[in-house]
């Protein structure tokens, strides 16, 4: 258990087999206790009492206003009258898929205010639309785009307020209500009072200076509010943040007056569609903050900062989905209001940096996700084992314990894919550096489990223990990569596991390289040190990035230490996480000739972090609540690109009764990441401890997920493509439904399987919302339920045992179920395709991608996709093909290369082909009837097949158990083009 001592203002951290505490509210700040925040929330109060009075100050100088010659873009002054001898620039662009990117910054000022967050989150500069043509008028500036010009977008000077329309409708306002406020940098005034000998002497202390400078008659008191608050030095608790540059924050509204429902900015604990913080009543007191942090034992429900932050919101409505990106990298909060059930306001207040607001105009939830990904990237391939189970606990403690832990899962059929180290392999937490006693013999410990297929995965913490016997620090230290304390010299220094530390600095550019050759395997030319007591089969994790610091201010590093390029924390702290993640997933890619995939977890997260790998909600409770709430965390997180999510299976504190720990894995095996994870004090909980019945539920748990392995994998390669995310909440696959908007306790994987997780003790039932005139057949039983174009709830049985999961009519769906001890055990094993018919034409549709699921080869085009099809092109046949989907769609089958023609016998294709990788067998579910014959065509060879009568998929009036065709054995390969005819 961590614990704290406090001395003064230091807090040791210590590990202690104790206490257990719940979240410290009072080690984090609300609202209130933010200097920033508060100006910007008494603005939007100001601005509410005002009422119809209220007007920005910032307008748009129209004779400044500037159209590139080749129209691609606008450039404006913009002024504020509080100030006018303060110049701010405007600059619009609008992209070639219709993105349009805002960017407003002081010029000229004391300071320059932060602008590279979009440059780390961005995957490149975006194109701009050449075709897109501003006209500037005496009021306006505006330009018309999309397919049928049905995109507006007006930029009104007086007050400056952007407007985005489509088809005439409001889609985005910015700066409606007029909270629009760009703090110019200032000098702090110095307030003289006189020595005891009558000698001027500057005021002392702060607060009484701002008390002083309190100025009511002020002519900017009706925007600024009447007094000075927390512009310039600020505490909290026994910390004390010197702003050496005084208050530079942004405020901003950015509203949606057609829209209802936000969703987005994760991370928070909270629903998927984001509860009220202001107007009538709100649901939360405080905004939403987005400011990376270590919440030790965090609410279930609360608008607190978590672990990472993605600026991006998505507003929805019947219509439309459009959505907002704020490239940003400081702490930000977000006020959320409903000023009617079919609008919503948005507030948000950021401490520093320039205005770079990206408007998504949709129009639907594809369409968004298709827009942000060509900004930030998306989520990046993963390597197929990484789609396994993965065994974690703190700790494993003894390279012989990691040994018994992988035989146990052998002997109990139980398969899994990697075993994890925590912190405690390392010799006093100096990660890379095993720790001699219990770690003899790490590199035969990694060569026993890779010796079974599988792999590793060690952390490495971002804090460096300080001490010159550890090689990192030793060397960090001579490169000068450290992050410098305030003031800019030195290394700072402040306390987490390996007590006194230091960070380094990844945005200096020095540190990049260095860090990649750290994890080499192999000793290292220039005589430095790289990790060579490990393997390629050792992947990472990255833990503590947020950056946690035990003595800091809100756990983490104080605002004003700096990084390189003189750039304060505070700007930068929301991106930190992510370039920590980013050089690590570079490292590990690099251990290899030619690089393999690497496999990162990351704790903390900003715009782009899909890029470089996984990550997982961090320390959940072992309650009901907190499983409940990570599902919809992982929804939140995925709608903002970080796809690749889990949450800790079995819940991180608390020992769970054996009924919670198997719903728990019932969560995890829905989940895109599915990993098991204990604090260390918790009782031992591998699975194969359970007693019985427990413990066979929990097998075909797992063995559930590795028969879906393709399906996963096969999403995975859309995503990486399209950005759209592997789990899809209600509102993503029925955008017009209005009643699915609040659903987040259900979902679909990817658009074919719909899942309803039970997280409450005790159920026996579940009740299911099928938003649709479908059929949706059990994926256990094939027992059919019919949805309604109204919606319609059924009613499940949900026992211990059962999980409700079904195939929506429609799909095809592609599984490998012969058990395996791990993934890579499976790379040859014959497929079964189940295909679920669809209501009203009786036809299927699902793919197929696969590739070595290792090397990086599938960008070279080394690999398989297919098309999947069940069609009935007359009343009395049943047609089911597998096609080439690659030839057909060349460039845009795998992330990140145009491949002009693809080659259908590549080598990869060849290699399955040699193993006679087939569809060993065909389920086809709702079947019209007995057929009387079942061939491949080409063939007049009758196949073994075997019918089960029951409910056919276009008895639309029926429910009941299915009519199923069994197909067995066609021998028909993965790799090939074929057909097989049902006669019916
Ligand atoms: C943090 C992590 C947790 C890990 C522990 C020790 O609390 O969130 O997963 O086990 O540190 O490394």
């Amino acid at each position: 258990m961590r614990s704290w001592t406090v001395l003064g203002a230091v807090s040791l951290c210590l590990l202690s087999a104790s206490d257990v505490l719940a979240v410290k509210t009072h080690d984090f700040k609300t609202c209130s206790q933010s200097g920033f925040c508060r100006r910007g929330r008494a603005l939007a109060s100001r601005a509410q009492a005002a009422a119809n009075q209220w007007k920005s100050p910032y307008s748009v100088d129209a004779s400044s206003v500037s159209i590139a010659s080749d129209q691609a873009k606008f450039t404006a002054g913009v002024k504020s009258s509080l100030y006018p001898d303060v110049k701010f620039s405007l600059e619009l662009r609008v992209h070639e898929d219709g993105v349009v990117r805002v960017r407003m910054d002081e010029v000229g000022g004391l300071h320059k205010r932060y602008d590279e967050a979009a440059s780390w989150a961005l995957i490149q500069e975006p194109t701009i639309h050449k075709k897109v043509k501003w006209t500037a008028s005496k009021k306006d500036v505006r330009a018309s785009f999309g397919a049928n010009k049905e995109f507006d977008i007006i930029v009104a000077y007086q007050p400056l307020q952007v407007t985005l329309l489509r088809n005439g409708k409001e889609q985005v306002v910015l700066n409606g209500k007029g909270l629009l406020h760009m703090e110019h940098f200032r000098s702090k005034a110095v307030v003289m009072t006189e020595t005891e000998e009558g000698e001027p002497k500057p005021e002392a202390a702060a607060e009484d200076a701002q008390q002083v400078l309190a100025k009511p008659e002020d002519p900017k008191a009706w925007f600024e509010g009447e007094t000075e608050d927390g512009l310039w030095e600020e505490t909290f608790g026994s910390f004390t943040d010197s702003k050496p540059k005084g208050p530079e924050s942004l405020s901003i509204d950015i509203n949606f007056p057609n829209h209802g429902v936000v969703y987005g900015i994760p991370q928070h604990a909270t629903r998927l569609a984001l509860p009220t913080t202001s107007g009538e009543n709100p649901f939360f007191s405080d905004p939403y903050r987005l400011y990376n942090a270590d919440v030790f034992e965090y609410i279930a429900s609360s608008t607190m900062s978590l672990y990472g932050s993605i600026p991006l919101l998505h507003a929805h409505s019947v219509d439309s989905t459009v959505g907002v990106f704020h490239a940003v990298g400081s702490e930000t909060w977000i006020d959320v209001a409903h000023p009617t059930e079919k609008s919503t306001e948005t507030h948000w207040i950021s401490e520093s940096g320039i205005m770079d607001v990206f408007l998504l105009p949709g129009p639907t939830p594809e369409d968004v996700f298709r827009q942000y990904s060509r900004l930030t990237g998306a989520a990046v391939l993963p390597a197929y084992f990484s789609l396994g189970y993965h065994q974690c606990r703190w700790n494993y403690v003894s390279t012989d314990d990691v040994r018994t832990v992988q035989k146990r899962f052998d002997e109990e059929d139980m398969p899994v894919d990697v075993f994890w180290l925590d912190i405690e392999y390392s010799e006093d937490h100096k990660y890379m550096i095993w720790e001699k006693k219990n770690f003899p013999d790490p590199v035969d410990m990694i060569n026993d489990v890779a010796a079974l297929g599988r792999k590793m995965v060690v952390i490495v913490d971002p804090h460096v223990k300080r001490t010159q016997d550890y090689p990192v620090y030793k060397e960090a230290s001579e490169l000068e990569v450290l992050v410098k304390p305030k003031g800019g010299s030195g290394e700072y220094e402040g306390w987490c596991w390996s007590g006194s530390s230091s960070w380094i600095d990844f945005f200096n550019p020095t540190s990049w390289d260095w860090w990649i050759s750290l994890f080499k395997p192999h000793k290292l030319d220039n005589g430095r040190w790289s990790w060579i007591d490990s393997t390629e089969a050792v992947h990472i994790w990255n833990d503590m990035n947020e950056p946690s610091v035990f003595n800091g201010p809100e756990i983490t590093m104080p605002k004003d230490n700096i990084h390189y390029g003189g750039w304060e924390h505070r700007d930068v702290h929301n991106i930190n996480g992510m370039l920590y993640s980013n050089l690590t997933s570079q490292a590990v890619a690099a251990r290899s000739d030619p690089p393999k995939r690497p496999f990162v977890l990351t704790r903390a997260f900003y715009a782009g972090s899909q890029r470089f790998g996984a990550m997982w909600t961090g320390d959940n409770l072992g309650t009901w609540e907190h499983m409940a709430v990570g599902i919809k965390m992982v929804l939140s997180n995925g709608i903002a690109g970080m796809t690749f999510s889990g949450s800790d299976v079995g819940g991180f504190f608390g020992n769970p009764e054996p009924e919670m720990l198997v719903r728990w894995y019932q969560v995890g095996v829905f989940a895109p990441f599915f990993r098991a994870h204990a604090h260390l004090d918790t009782k031992r909980r591998e699975p194969y401890l359970l007693d019985e019945p427990y413990k066979g539920i929990v097998r075909d748990i797992l063995r559930l997920r590795y028969s879906m392995l393709p399906i996963w994998y096969t999403l995975f390669r859309e995503t990486s493509v399209t950005g759209i995310p592997v789990l899809r909440p209600q509102y993503v696959v029925f955008p017009k439904d209005p009643n699915g908007f609040d659903i987040d306790d259900q979902y679909y994987i990817g658009t074919s399987l719909l899942v309803k997780p039970v997280t409450s003790k005790g159920a026996t039932e579940a009740t299911v919302y099928l938003g649709e005139d479908q059929v949706y057949y059990d994926y256990f039983t094939y027992k059919a339920y019919r949805g309604s174009s109204k919606g319609k709830n059924i009613t499940v049985s949900a026992e211990l045992y059962q999980v409700p999961l079904f195939i929506r009519g429609g799909s095809i769906l592609p599984t490998r179920e012969r058990a395996r001890r791990s993934s890579s055990s499976m790379k040859h094993d014959p497929f079964t395709l189940k295909i679920a018919l669809d209501q009203q034409s009786s036809s299927a549709r699902g793919e197929l991608y696969l590739d070595d699921g290792e090397s990086y080869d599938h960008q070279k085009g080394e690999f398989v996709w297919r098309e999947f099809r069940a069609e009935k092109p007359n009343k009395k046949t049943l047609r089911i093909t597998s096609k080439d989907l690659a030839a057909e769609k060349p460039g845009v089958a795998v992330e990140g290369v145009a491949l002009a023609k693809f080659d259908p016998s590549n080598a990869y294709a060849k290699s399955l082909e040699k193993e006679n990788v087939r569809v060993e067998r065909l389920v086809v579910l709702g079947v019209p009837g007995l057929p009387k014959s079942v061939k491949v065509e080409g063939s007049s060879e009758e196949l073994v097949w075997e019918y089960i009568q029951g409910v056919a998929a276009g008895e639309s009036k029926k429910e009941g158990y299915t009519s199923i065709l069994k197909i067995k054995d066609p021998k028909v390969l993965v790799t090939k083009d074929w057909a097989i005819t049902v006669q019916l």
